[in-house]
């Protein structure tokens, strides 16, 4: 395994090199920063399965950096994944759509489908650009932790095992793309994101929803443990909670209103979703690393992105006994 003295650096071209040789870079996107690599090269995508400790079974989803390029690696494409990426890309959509073959077997866990997107980033359409392949890119952290929001929560956590990490700032959204799964005419919702189901439903209709099931995950950032930090986290009413808890240290998550418990933050203080979700996962790594024992959280309403909100504190939440 490498052992890299890994930077952050914001030299695009640093980046491009890297992926031109093989390596994997960590990248900046819209949503969450990815684990980058070659997507139609198998030696670099280990790479990635490597430095994140992912299982091969999840498979990886393909960024583009033109929306022109779908019929490169997508086949059977409906009018309606025509239509929606039409519509949303650049941006938080991910399409599950047939595979052409010249998508590696790596990438889609042997699926025949694979997941495409094109993020809507500056620093990371640049780099696609200037690059004559795709990027395969998970999120860029250790498999099942809290997603990275900046290029340092990358570094913290794969600081070794990769050469760099391409700074594009803090992520404008914070919450990972909304997948679908476009096959047959049908769309399928298999991973609620920062794409509201209220605006895919404006273009192409009510949609089926996927249930997540842990023994066949359609997608693994469906497993019902997921998304989640190292200290145990409780959704439920905040006021009920501090009380059964109040034999341990308390860190507090809240949306609807500011508690005093010493480690305490508030994902927005205007109740404004997107800032939530901003917010989101950077709060619960900074929680995660107080002395606090346990972590109280809330639900936020169900519109918008407070459903995707809501979708990873269950998932953070849940623990297999
Ligand atoms: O916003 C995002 O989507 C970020 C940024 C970096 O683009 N990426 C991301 O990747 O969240 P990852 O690997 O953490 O989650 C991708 C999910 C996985 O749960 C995977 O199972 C699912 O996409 N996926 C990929 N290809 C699929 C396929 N062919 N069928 C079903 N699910 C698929
Ligand atoms: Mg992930």
């Amino acid at each position: 395994m490498s052992n890299w003295n890994s930077i952050i650096s914001d030299e695009i071209s640093a980046a491009q090199q890297y992926l031109e040789c093989g390596e994997v870079v960590g990248i900046p996107t819209e949503t969450v920063y990815g684990l980058a690599a070659n997507a139609l090269n198998k030696e670099a995508i280990v790479k990635i399965f490597e430095a994140k400790n992912r299982p091969y079974f999840d498979p990886l989803i393909v960024h583009i950096g033109d929306g022109n390029q779908l019929p490169l690696y997508a086949k059977n494409i409906s009018d309606k994944a025509q239509h929606l990426a039409a519509k949303f890309w650049p941006g938080p959509l991910t399409l599950v759509l047939e595979r052409q073959s010249n998508i590696p077997d790596l990438i889609t866990s042997g699926l025949d489908t694979v997941g495409l997107r094109m993020p809507n980033h500056p620093i990371a359409l640049k780099l696609l650009a200037a690059l004559n392949f795709p990027l395969a890119a998970p999120s860029a952290n250790p498999f099942g932790y809290i997603s990275p929001t900046t290029s340092q929560h990358v570094m913290d956590q794969l600081n070794g095992k990769i050469p760099l990490v391409l700074d594009g700032g803090p992520c404008t959204i914070g919450v990972e793309s909304t997948i679908l799964r476009c096959v047959n005419n049908e769309v399928t919702l298999l991973r609620l994101g920062a794409l509201a189901l209220e605006q895919i439903e404006a273009e192409v209709g009510q949609i089926r929803i996927e249930k997540s099931n842990n023994s066949n995950p359609m997608a693994p950032g469906m497993l019902a443990s997921h998304y989640a930090p190292k200290k145990p986290l409780v959704v439920g009413n905040i006021e009920s909670l501090l009380e059964t808890h109040s034999h341990q240290k308390i860190a507090v998550l809240s949306f609807h209103k500011t508690y005093p418990a010493t480690f305490s933050r508030r994902l927005s203080a205007s109740q404004n979703l997107n800032e939530a979700a901003q917010n989101l996962f950077a709060m619960l790594r900074e929680l995660d690393k107080s002395d606090a024992d346990v972590i109280l959280t809330e639900n936020l309403p169900e519109i918008g992105l407070g459903r995707a909100i809501n979708d990873r504190l269950k998932r953070a939440a849940f623990k297999i006994l």
